[in-house]
């Protein structure tokens, strides 16, 4: 008989099964609790609960380990190629050559934007923050392509996930575009989807852009290391927002404007602008460690502490390696560079961070490849968004087949007045 966990609640003994994952993880199956026992689970953050099963990534926070389908991320470093990697979240396998070709041929039919969302981009203002154009652009998209507002067949998911994953680069580019006051710079179908996207940021008119090896497999790289972390909170929110039947559109919409947040994929933009107040003389490092430790500041370390990971983050590793590699690949320097790993050395050998086994994650080094690029730290949170949209497309569709998927509806504790009478106006003090 499989394990089972007893709960005793005053002078009776609820019994709850165990649900087993593949790797040894184990829950306590509570969703007959109220029925059985009269009383709900409290876990605020849901720190300590799973909202659902899910084959898609493996991550072990204690180890350090993430496995995206299996694979484990260290494995995509050789050649890495984000639009094999986003198949591989969405179908649940690497694709053949045949499967990832007719991807590919599906981006690149889809990355040119509907001329009337083009437009749209005039009358943004040129200081608007990337990540609203992103969000509002993102839904905007349902307005085009009516015809993916219900995805039922394998065939119509492939052709919104291509849809989504090619556009989103587009609409990053031009936001970028119109915050320079630069003319849009269409997409080259002749270009794979990395080089693509750095073409339509950087090219010029009279002048095209032509991405080396070393930084096309760099953006490869980020974007693989962002495409899936599970169930983190731009996740659940694409995967609640999905368990209302909502759209793909609209469910990757929301996940976009959860993760904007500085304690999510904002993170990256906090960390650049901490080393800068470093490397400017804003603050020293030292101050900067401080200033994370001292509770009356809402400061933080940016870029450091995890919920799942009490261990290096292999994310941070990699993209700390890919940085030194690039770095002395193209003759490239950044006195940030020095200063994050000054950063990461004095928090690694300091008892408060050691304590509450504190690493650095993966915002820490990202935005210092991305700033190699010449990508601007305003861009960075769209950076992370457009490696995520492949895990956001793989969850929502893993919600939206399971035939147990219901919609996300959490309960509450309530702790507000007791049963209080209507006061008329004129009665009121
Ligand atoms: C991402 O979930 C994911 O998988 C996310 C992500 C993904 O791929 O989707 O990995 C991407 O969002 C990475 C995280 C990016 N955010 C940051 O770098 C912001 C700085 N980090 C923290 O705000 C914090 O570590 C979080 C938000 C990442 C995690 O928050 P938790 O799990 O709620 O941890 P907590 O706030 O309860 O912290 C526990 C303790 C507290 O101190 P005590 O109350 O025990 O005294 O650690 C402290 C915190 O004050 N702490 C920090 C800190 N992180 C935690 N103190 C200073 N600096 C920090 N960075």
């Amino acid at each position: 008989m499989s394990e089972r966990a007893i709960l005793k609640i005053g002078d009776r003994e609820i019994e709850l099964s165990i649900v087993e994952g593949v790797e040894g993880d184990r829950a306590i199956d509570i969703s007959k609790l109220r029925d059985l026992a009269g009383v709900i689970a409290y876990d605020p953050s849901l720190g300590n609960t799973a909202i659902t099963k899910s084959a898609i990534t493996f991550v072990d926070g204690e180890n350090g380990i993430l496995r995206y389908r299996g694979i484990p991320i260290e494995q995509f470093v050789e050649k890495p190629n984000f639009v094999e990697v986003a198949w591989l979240l969405i179908f649940g396998r690497l694709p053949t050559r045949q499967e990832l070709a007719r991807f590919s041929e599906k981006l690149t039919e889809n990355e040119l934007l509907h001329e009337g969302l083009r437009h749209q981009f005039q009358h943004i203002p040129v200081d608007a923050p990337p990540m609203a154009i992103l969000s509002a652009m993102m839904n905007n998209l349902a307005c085009f392509h009516q015809q993916l507002l219900s995805v039922e067949d394998v065939e119509s998911l492939e052709a919104a996930a291509a849809r989504l994953i090619s556009k989103v680069r587009t609409i990053a580019a031009f936001s970028y575009r119109r915050s320079q006051g630069l003319p849009f710079i269409y997409p080259d179908p002749h270009l794979r989807y990395c080089a693509n996207f750095l073409h339509m940021m950087f090219s010029l008119p009279y002048k095209q852009y032509i991405v080396t090896p070393e930084i096309e497999d760099a953006l490869n790289l980020v974007f693989i290391l962002h495409a899936d972390h599970e169930q983190n909170c731009s996740t659940a929110t694409v995967r609640t927002v999905g368990s209302a039947r909502a759209n793909l559109f609209a469910s990757c919409a929301a996940g976009v404007c959860a993760l904007w947040g500085p304690l999510h994929g904002g993170a990256n933009v906090e960390v650049m602008n901490m080393l800068e107040a470093i490397h400017t003389g804003g603050m020293t490092a030292e101050e900067c460690i401080r200033l994370a430790k001292d509770k009356s500041h809402p400061f933080r370390l940016y870029g450091f502490g995890h919920r799942i990971y009490k261990n290096y983050d292999p994310r941070a590793k990699m993209l700390r390696e890919a940085c030194e590699r690039v770095f002395a690949k193209l003759q490239h320097q950044d006195p940030l560079l020095d200063i994050a790993r000054k950063l990461e050395e004095l928090a690694l050998s300091d008892p408060y961070f050691i304590e509450r086994k504190l690493y650095p994650n993966v915002d820490f080094y990202s935005g210092i490849l991305l700033r190699a690029m010449g990508i601007p730290t305003n861009m960075f949170t769209v950076c992370f968004a457009i490696g995520r949209l492949p895990g956001w497309i793989a969850h929502w569709r893993e919600q939206h087949e399971d035939p147990n998927s219901r919609i996300v509806r959490p309960r509450q504790v309530y702790v507000g007045p007791p049963k209080t009478d209507y006061v008329p106006l004129n009665e009121r003090k």
